[in-house]
């Protein structure tokens, strides 16, 4: 269980999250919803480990271990997925170097004495995920992200989610800007991840995405505080009457 107690948050001299208290569940889907500017991407960026923020005081804890005292690449050793709302472009390193790289780390991660898969084997084994995503096997020669269009990033984002079974998946607005059949692939995707073991975390701002992926739990962030803690019928009545009959 990730659990989050009295974090507050700062920016340089900005106070970003003040007292954010909540708790993320494996086997639970959860929903962080508000207005622009409500803090929720930093929440997420607060919980991978961004050097942006400070936190002045409170915890975050992940199965009982202190999070904040883990760097980010520990922090995904730890399971913890992280979409990005802006997704990174990184020149110079090619997509099929960055799966192996992180797909290795996960072998190690789950049986330390694994040997790395070879770029020969790798390539012959991401196809099949390549196909599934309707990626071109192309892709893999790119410098990561670098021109890829907004859906073709989602995609990757999903196929790094495949390859490395995160237990805690932050999506950061992951359905905007993606055209219907990015859409249909990407909840298909996130239908088949889901699982016990796991919990998909969702900041959006559309509802679509809810009508597909079961919530346990709403969130609501205004003023970068954690206002309530709803069931999921809240996403629905925002859906319907948006904030302004809260
Ligand atoms: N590094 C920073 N320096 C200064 N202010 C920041 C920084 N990062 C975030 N903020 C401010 O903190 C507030 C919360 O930003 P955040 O990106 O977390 O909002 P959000 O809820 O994700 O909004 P949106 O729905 O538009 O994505 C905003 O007013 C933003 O400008
Ligand atoms: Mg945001």
């Amino acid at each position: 269980m990730i659990q989050i107690q009295n974090l507050r948050a700062w920016a340089w001299d900005k106070k970003i999250l003040k007292w954010v208290s909540l708790d993320f569940q494996p086997g639970k889907n959860y929903c962080i919803l508000w207005k622009n500017g409500s803090g929720k991407s930093t929440l997420s960026a607060v919980v991978s480990g961004s050097p942006k923020y400070e936190v002045e005081s409170g915890s975050i804890s992940i199965d009982d271990k202190n999070l904040l005292d883990m760097s980010p690449e520990e922090r995904s050793a730890a399971w913890v997925f992280l979409s990005f709302q802006n997704v990174p472009e990184i020149t110079g390193i090619k997509l099929s170097e960055y799966l192996r790289t992180i797909y290795n780390i996960h072998l190690k991660n789950k049986k330390p004495d694994t040997k790395d898969i070879s770029p020969f084997i790798f390539r012959r084994f991401i196809k099949k995920h390549l196909d599934e995503l309707h990626i071109s096997e192309d892709f893999l020669d790119r410098d990561l992200n670098v021109g890829f269009s907004w859906g073709e990033k989602r995609k990757i984002e999903m196929l790094q989610i495949k390859l490395i079974e995160p237990k805690y998946i932050i999506l950061d607005e992951i359905d905007s800007g993606l055209d219907l059949d990015a859409f249909k692939q990407v909840v298909e995707l996130l239908k088949l991840i889901d699982s016990e073991e796991n919990s998909i975390i969702i900041i959006t701002h559309y509802f679509k995405i809810l009508e597909h992926i079961d919530v346990d739990t709403v969130y609501l962030m205004e003023s970068w505080e954690l206002k309530k803690q709803w069931g999921k019928e809240l996403a629905k009545q925002i859906s319907e009457n948006w904030f302004t009959k809260l």
